[in-house]
């Protein structure tokens, strides 16, 4: 195999550019709409694996005193169809009792492991819950809150910026859909 990943994705979504325009102009937001909330501790929660890119470049334009948490939820397996059952392959380590919470999450599709999290979040003492989606399909069957979204997208099955497929693919700098 001596071809490159990227020939296989020819149909670029959302650019590179764009996605980084886009989650600055995220991160400006959240540090304009958060900045009275610092005493009581921020913390963005990163939901491995598929919102790791995004969370990272996200907080690097939230110029606040933050804490980062990552979760690790499975819902998947290695298919593109949901089982509808998240599973907490990683839970968080620290004390979140009284804390803002801002979810970093890949993508909104179903809504069913956002309306989990929320739950189990909110059962863990956060005081609030925020959600930061880089992707919203807007076909969700959980009616979630979501204060941030960088793009809404097509309802296909999307790669790249941290979304897999097979757990390939997350290192495209760009989203691209999975087909032709
Ligand atoms: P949910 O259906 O909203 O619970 O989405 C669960 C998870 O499935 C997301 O956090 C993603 O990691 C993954 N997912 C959903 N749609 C896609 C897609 O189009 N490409 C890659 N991963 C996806
Ligand atoms: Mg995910």
């Amino acid at each position: 195999m001596n071809t490159k990943m990227s020939k296989d994705f020819p149909k670029v979504i959302f650019t590179e550019e764009e996605i980084a325009n886009r989650v600055a102009e995220i991160g400006v937001q959240i540090t304009n709409d958060f900045c009275d909330k610092q005493e009581d501790g921020i913390v963005v929660m990163c939901i491995l694996k598929g919102a790791a890119t995004f969370m990272c470049d996200l907080c690097k334009h939230i110029d606040l005193k933050i804490k980062t948490e990552f979760m690790c939820v499975s819902s998947y397996a290695d298919s593109t169809q949901s089982s509808g059952r998240p599973q907490i392959v990683k839970d968080l380590d620290a004390d979140i009792s009284g804390k803002h919470i801002i979810i970093a999450e890949d993508i909104v599709d179903s809504g069913i492991t956002l309306d989990f999290l929320i739950k189990h979040l909110s059962a863990r003492g956060a005081k609030t819950i925020t959600i930061a989606a880089f992707l919203h399909k807007h076909i969700a069957v959980r009616d979630v809150p979501v204060e941030y979204i960088c793009f809404d997208c097509p309802d296909e099955f999307i790669v790249g910026y941290g979304l897999d497929y097979a757990q390939y693919y997350r290192n495209l700098p760009y989203v691209s859909g999975l087909g032709e």
